[in-house]
């Protein structure tokens, strides 16, 4: 049988970039992002062969087209993992975020994902044992203060996943969503930071001592990926180091 084929957005950076690299030895993977620069060197970086690379912007009105394109284009006939990874982080404070401001980032973090998964759910429904994961955050669940846009977007998706998980469950298709604390990556300003200082303080906002990395999250997702995961579905998986119970 030919390898599973997995769709991965946000794959040209951090936790996407990290699932990517875990992912490429037994799957065929298809890389989406926004920049065709770091899309090729991710992809150039990968085990395995005959993965893809294809740059789109999530919130492009042509998306459905653009997509279903490239699809026809690559022959993709079935997609048996769909990882909707990508997103954006504005922190401000609520009367100091417009209304643009929400609508930005649900439309990058929600409707990205849900559009994309309209994009592929009928070759997901093609192979049964398919799954869809989607990457919310600790912060839908446990907001704080000045992420009031980010934070409802994420809880948007934890609660569509839940529907999903169950609409999706007759044909065979699992849905779960994975929510990371505080993970290094360019998301973040302190990300690869020389100052001591500053990391010693971001590191002792975390219960067991030290940020997350990618691999933490692409862990959950190989496990997710398991055959042991099979009766899985419709579960969010908090992964945060303890900081959404301190
Ligand atoms: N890092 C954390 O602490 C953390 C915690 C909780 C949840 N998360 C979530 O984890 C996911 C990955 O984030 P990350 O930390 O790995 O951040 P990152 O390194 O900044 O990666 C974000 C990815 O999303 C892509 N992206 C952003 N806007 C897009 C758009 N409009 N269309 C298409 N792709 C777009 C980026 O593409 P380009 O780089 O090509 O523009 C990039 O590949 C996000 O959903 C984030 O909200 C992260």
């Amino acid at each position: 049988m030919s390898k599973q084929i997995a769709v991965v957005s946000g794959a040209s950076s951090g936790i996407g970039a990290e699932i990517a690299r875990t992912l490429a030895p037994t799957m065929s993977l298809i890389l989406l992002g926004r920049s065709t620069e770091k899309l090729e060197q991710v992809k150039s970086e990968l085990a395995g062969e005959g993965h893809l690379a294809f740059s789109l912007d999530l919130t492009d009105e042509q998306l459905e087209t653009n997509v279903s394109n490239f699809f026809a284009e690559n022959k993709i006939d079935r997609v048996d993992l769909l990882i909707n990874n990508a997103g954006a982080f504005v922190r401000s404070a609520f009367s100091e975020t417009t209304v643009e401001t929400f609508r930005q980032q649900f439309e990058t973090n929600f409707f990205g994902s849900v559009r994309l998964t309209a994009c592929c759910l009928t070759l997901l429904s093609k192979t049964k044992g398919s799954q869809i994961i989607n990457i919310s955050s600790t912060l839908g669940i446990r907001p704080v203060p000045s992420t009031s846009a980010y934070s409802a977007s994420k809880a948007a998706m934890i609660n569509w996943s839940t529907t999903l998980a169950l609409e999706l469950s007759e044909s065979g298709v699992r849905v779960n969503c994975i929510s990371p604390g505080l993970v290094e990556t360019p998301i973040h300003d302190f990300c690869g930071t020389k100052e001591a200082d500053l990391r010693k303080a971001v590191d002792s906002m975390q219960p067991l001592g030290f940020v997350g990395q990618p691999k933490h999250i692409a862990g959950m997702v190989k496990h997710l990926c398991s055959e042991e995961s099979e009766w899985t579905t419709g579960s969010n998986f908090v992964i945060d180091g303890g900081i959404s119970i301190a």
